[in-house]
């Protein structure tokens, strides 16, 4: 028993109408997957966890090692010493809080055979407030998730902390993955070794959260995890706020995982009757390796979290490179019919096309009047729908609905924006493009931003895609709508707003594509993209860059939700100059688009890009919907390497790209992963360059000898790529 369960068990021994009726005879909450678990036991009322990991066979066993259990979901007030899953402050002031399990129940999802739900009861010993600990458990996905509800019979109280996930490891060593990056360089992969101590992870940017650290990590016990060997942890908090991700290992090399919505400035008041629900944490574990967790994370995301998850997603052409704000009807007509012309199934319209007392013509000005700007387009989006249909594609647009800056909503409705009482708006803020939020935990401007979305397609009903943008951090504090000692509420109520706003969009429009983008990748987080098709990684789509963003991103998001465009050189990001080849290469290993003004390349260019795209999509099913395995790492050598592997296994497509010069000059070899050993495949190139990307294409081999020797490649120069496409005689 550790000293806080002692602790505990003293407390509650002091309250014998609680204690009396407890003879420690509940039985083991078991959670399970097809392969993993988490085991839950109470003990003296106290409700500890003691596995989460491998699935056991007969876990009744651990109701005999009850004393090797830890916490489950530790509060202020427990005695517990470490980072704590909960914290409130009652009504009457009092800053502690001791749970006592109530009960707990299981049910078979009733639409869902693959889904399990299990739902635990705990009451506070002397107030009432009911804590509820929730986990779906989703079979063959492997994947846990969970979260937290609270429950407040008092008149009031502020929930000052509160965690989705509480989650205890017990190894040797830990090493921990996760992505971290900046506007333009997003999601580069890092590994370390955790020492003794806390790592804390978080954004407080409100709105755009995943520039700099994202909300999703894996975890490697006793030794690092290769692709295919080791045991690791993986989780990803399903949050488009301020998060938290902590990690504490002590000096007995416990791990004590905190995962939630940042409680910096975050004080949450929950007045009577309320329920507090944090967002869910969703959880996976491999035997075998961070390849595992990866296709798990992709496998659950395909199935239950993206729009429309198993349509394929179609070639996009996007304005924004090409021509900026800078257009007017004839030039957008001409690109959708180059878009069309290059084999693009969506054109989509960014920035620019709206505002007319405040036009959009830079963007300091027009975000809030959602009405198409008469001077650049004089015939609104009518002529480029019939453009668009007729050359047999889509049309899309950009929108930014939570931002306003000088417009006529913003004269209208200026308190309707997030600001700080009597303070000048913290405008100065390099990055911030002159623009403010709008206050999403007001019911009206929830309201408004969905009549945003909805008035533009209810006007264009054939508008097939949007891309849906926010562009400014949150640096202010202030709701003009939250009374002022609700303030703390602000950030939280704002996600849960925003998610409203989600929900009913998707609800009326389920097959209108969205993209999610925050200056590029800064809301890359499974909360959010519970209500799009994809997201864009990266406003830097310098594609040597890109091999390490999509690298990274891909842990945990599948390729099918990546959008990876081809863009011109000199890179608007980074001024760099990649070849085409290699620019296509790259894309294609996502969900391939264009991002460039088709009249600016040559036909010689613009002859290879249709032609990729037009191979694209004849392998486009195996990388949106097959299983990845990476095979060589970009941060562990001078090429990257993977491999999607269709679920039969019969398809599998394979990119290979130089990122350094081989100082050996050694040809990079490919050793594949995931193909059936007993098969022949058939290996061709797609898009090659002007030699074969390997001596091997036109030969076959066994799925067991690629596995076990792989191909070589021809190239060992930065920026040299090969696609190879894998087919199953
Ligand atoms: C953001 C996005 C870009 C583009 C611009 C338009 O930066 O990330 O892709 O849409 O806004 O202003």
């Amino acid at each position: 028993m550790t000293r806080a369960t002692k602790f505990l068990a003293a407390m509650l021994l002091a309250l014998p109408a609680i204690v009396c009726a407890q003879k420690n005879s509940t039985p083991v909450i078991a959670i399970e997957t097809d392969a993993t678990g988490l085991y839950l036991v109470v003990d003296e009322l106290c409700l500890k966890q003691s596995h989460y990991g491998a699935r056991v066979a007969d876990p009744g066993q651990f109701l005999q090692v009850r004393d090797m259990a830890r916490d489950a979901y530790p509060v202020y007030g427990s005695g517990n010493p470490n980072e704590l899953a909960l914290a409130i402050t009652h009504g009457n002031g009092n800053v502690t809080t001791m749970l006592a399990y109530k009960s707990h129940r299981s049910w078979d999802d009733p639409s869902d055979g693959n889904i399990k739900w299990t739902e635990i009861t705990l009451e506070d010993t002397a107030y009432p407030v009911t804590v509820l600990l929730t986990y779906k458990a989703f079979a063959c996905e492997n994947v846990i998730q969970t979260m937290a509800s609270v429950v407040s019979r008092q008149q009031r109280i502020t929930i000052n902390s509160i965690a989705s996930c509480y989650l205890n490891l017990k190894s040797s060593a830990y090493y921990l993955s996760r992505l971290y990056g900046a506007p333009g360089f997003e999601s580069n992969l890092l590994s370390e070794r955790m020492s003794e101590g806390i790592k804390v992870f978080d954004s407080k940017r409100g709105v755009r959260n995943s520039h700099y650290d994202n909300q999703s990590f894996m975890i490697a016990l006793e030794n690092p995890a290769g692709e295919l060997t080791g045991e690791v942890v993986g989780g990803a908090l399903c949050w488009t706020g301020n998060f938290r991700m902590s990690y504490q290992v002590d000096v007995m090399h416990n791990c004590y995982v905190w995962a939630g919505i940042n409680p910096y400035q975050a004080g949450y008041v929950l007045l009577e009757g309320g329920r507090f629900d944090t967002p869910w944490m969703a959880l996976t574990y491999s035997p075998s390796g961070k390849g595992e967790i990866t296709r798990n994370f992709h496998d659950w995301g395909r199935k239950y979290m993206l729009n429309e998850p198993q349509r394929i997603r179609p070639v996009a052409l996007n304005s924004w490179e090409g021509v900026g704000m800078d257009f007017d009807q004839k030039t957008i007509l001409e690109m959708i019919d180059r878009a069309a012309d290059l084999g693009a199934e969506v054109f989509v319209l960014d920035d620019g096309w709206f505002g007319n007392k405040y036009p959009r013509n830079d963007e300091r000005n027009g975000l809030g009047d959602w009405d198409i700007n008469k001077k650049k387009l004089p015939d609104g989006f009518t002529k480029f729908i019939e453009r668009a249909r007729a050359r047999g594609i889509m049309f899309g647009i950009w929108i930014e609905p939570e931002m306003v800056n000088p417009s006529q909503l913003a004269e209208k409705h200026p308190d309707w924006i997030v600001k700080a009482p009597d303070r000048p708006p913290l405008m100065h803020l390099s990055r911030q493009r002159s623009q403010q939020i709008l206050d999403l935990s007001n019911p009206r401007v929830q309201d408004f931003v969905f009549d945003v979305f909805d008035g533009i397609l209810k006007q264009n009903p054939e508008i097939g895609y949007v891309k849906w943008d926010a562009n400014r951090y949150a640096p202010d504090h202030g709701s003009q709508y939250l009374p002022p000692d609700m303030q703390g509420n602000l950030w939280i109520d704002y996600v849960k707003g925003l998610y409203s706003v989600y929900e009913r969009i998707v609800k009326k429009y389920p097959h209108t594509i969205i993209q999610l983008c925050s200056s590029g990748g800064g809301r890359v987080d499974w909360g959010a993209m519970g209500y799009h098709h994809e997201f864009w990684p990266s406003d830097n789509t310098d594609a040597l860059q890109r091999v390490y963003t999509q690298w990274g991103i891909n842990h945990f998001f599948p390729a099918m939700a990546t959008s990876a465009h081809i863009s011109q050189v000199p890179n608007h990001t980074t001024s760099g100059v990649t070849p085409l080849k290699f620019r296509i290469d790259v894309a294609m290993s996502g969900r391939l688009g264009v991002e460039l003004q088709p009249r600016d390349m040559t036909p010689e260019e613009l002859k290879t890009i249709s032609s990729a795209i037009a191979q694209y999509k004849t392998i486009r099913e195996v990388i949106q919907l097959g299983d990845l395995y990476r095979l060589t790492s970009p941060y562990e050598d001078n090429f990257a390497s993977m491999v999607y592997v269709s679920k039969d296994r019969s398809q599998a497509v394979a990119f290979c790209f130089v990122t350094k010069y081989s100082p050996a000059q050694d040809y990079p070899v490919i050793r594949f992963s995931g193909l059936d050993p007993n098969r022949t495949y058939a290996i061709s190139e797609i898009n090659p360059g002007k030699s074969n990307g390997s001596p091997s294409v036109g030969k076959s081999f066994t799925g067991d000898f690629l596995m076990k020797n792989g191909i070589r490649t021809t190239f060992w120069r930065a920026c040299e790529s090969a696609v190879f496409r894998l087919n199953a005689k």
